[in-house]
């Protein structure tokens, strides 16, 4: 009771706020995203991600060891696939020579103590820009797992630490995990997207890849944003399948998901605040109408705050260098 209590007590100085702050954030929590293409000496901006860059696989080396020098311990390695290795049927996904798969001995090259992890999913590879195989317009389910699982063990034999399932299929996460240990790859980590909405704030990052689907959307895969409860069940079928961790997204719309898994489940939860997200700072920091390392942070915080044990973001970098 007033003045027994004062709530402004706790506040009075930066050093007392300090001392009973109850998140923070370090480089431990986060994820970086990177964007790999084809060629030699590349480092081209997205246009719709400023300050956001596709490299090719000669220039990963410096980008990671600045990256592990901050204090950074793992990315997530997306690839730009030229048309010309598009197809139906993820082949060049298998290819043992491919961007990914180059990327990720790069990686492991340059800092073997940084988990390397990567996306598994048909969409950059598709024809059709979608997650899975595609039979008269509709997305076929069991195929395109057979697919995944092959793509996964493909990222694994190439030294991934940590596959990262992105494409909502059912059954993939347990086909992954059973083929993971049938070749051995007993210690490699699942991370499944195992919430992941049909979101327009994946725009920007379609663009980053060139994977928006040719075609319809991506409603009868990924989840329908108006649902909470779907959250849930998605989740606990994906951990009793093999997933290690497991992920919402996007993030800052998505925070009372977070929150909803934290409290039901125990394996970490790894939020992604997705290329929209990205975007919209971006864009409202340059027309001078919000603070843009401000909101960075107090946007991640949210993350924190909601339950989130690691974060995927875009701003990883910029963030570690504020802290
Ligand atoms: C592809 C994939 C997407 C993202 C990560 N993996 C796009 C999509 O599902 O269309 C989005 C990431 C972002 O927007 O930052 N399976």
């Amino acid at each position: 009771m007033y003045p027994i209590q004062r709530n402004r007590r706790l506040r009075t100085s930066p050093s007392l706020r300090d001392l009973v702050s109850e998140y923070s954030l370090s480089p431990n929590d986060f994820i970086v995203p990177l964007f790999v293409v084809d060629g030699k000496q590349i480092k081209e901006e997205i246009p719709s991600m400023p300050g956001y860059y596709r490299y090719s696989v000669d220039l990963l080396t410096t980008q990671v060891k600045s990256l592990w020098k901050l204090g950074l311990k793992a990315v997530l390695l997306f690839v730009k696939v030229p048309d010309s290795l598009k197809d139906n049927k993820g082949t060049e996904a298998l290819n043992p020579k491919g961007l990914m798969q180059k990327a990720i001995q790069t990686v492991k090259e340059a800092v073997p103590e940084m988990v390397v992890m990567t996306d598994v999913a048909l969409d950059p590879y598709s024809s059709f820009g979608h997650d899975g195989i595609v039979q008269e317009g509709r997305i076929l389910n069991d195929e395109t797992v057979d697919v995944l699982a092959k793509m996964a063990l493909s990222h694994a034999q190439a030294g991934a630490d940590v596959v990262a399932p992105s494409d909502m299929m059912d059954g993939r996460i347990l086909k992954i995990r059973e083929t993971l240990e049938e070749n051995s790859f007993t210690d490699t980590v699942i991370m499944s997207y195992s919430a992941k909405y049909a979101s327009g704030f994946y725009g920007p990052f379609r663009d980053a890849l060139d994977s928006a689907p040719g075609f319809g959307d991506k409603k009868t895969y990924q989840m329908d944003f108006s649902n909470r409860k779907e959250a849930l069940v998605e989740t606990q079928r994906d951990i009793k399948e093999g997933a290690d961790i497991v992920m919402v997204k996007p993030g800052l719309a998505y925070l009372d998901i977070i929150r909803d898994l934290r409290e039901e489940v125990s394996v970490p939860i790894a939020a992604y605040q997705v290329s929209g997200e990205y975007a919209m700072l971006k864009a409202a920091a340059a027309k001078g109408w919000l603070d843009h390392d401000q909101i960075m942070m107090e946007q991640l915080i949210s993350f924190k705050r909601a339950g989130a044990s690691l974060i995927a973001s875009y701003f990883a970098e910029a963030t570690v260098k504020l802290l």
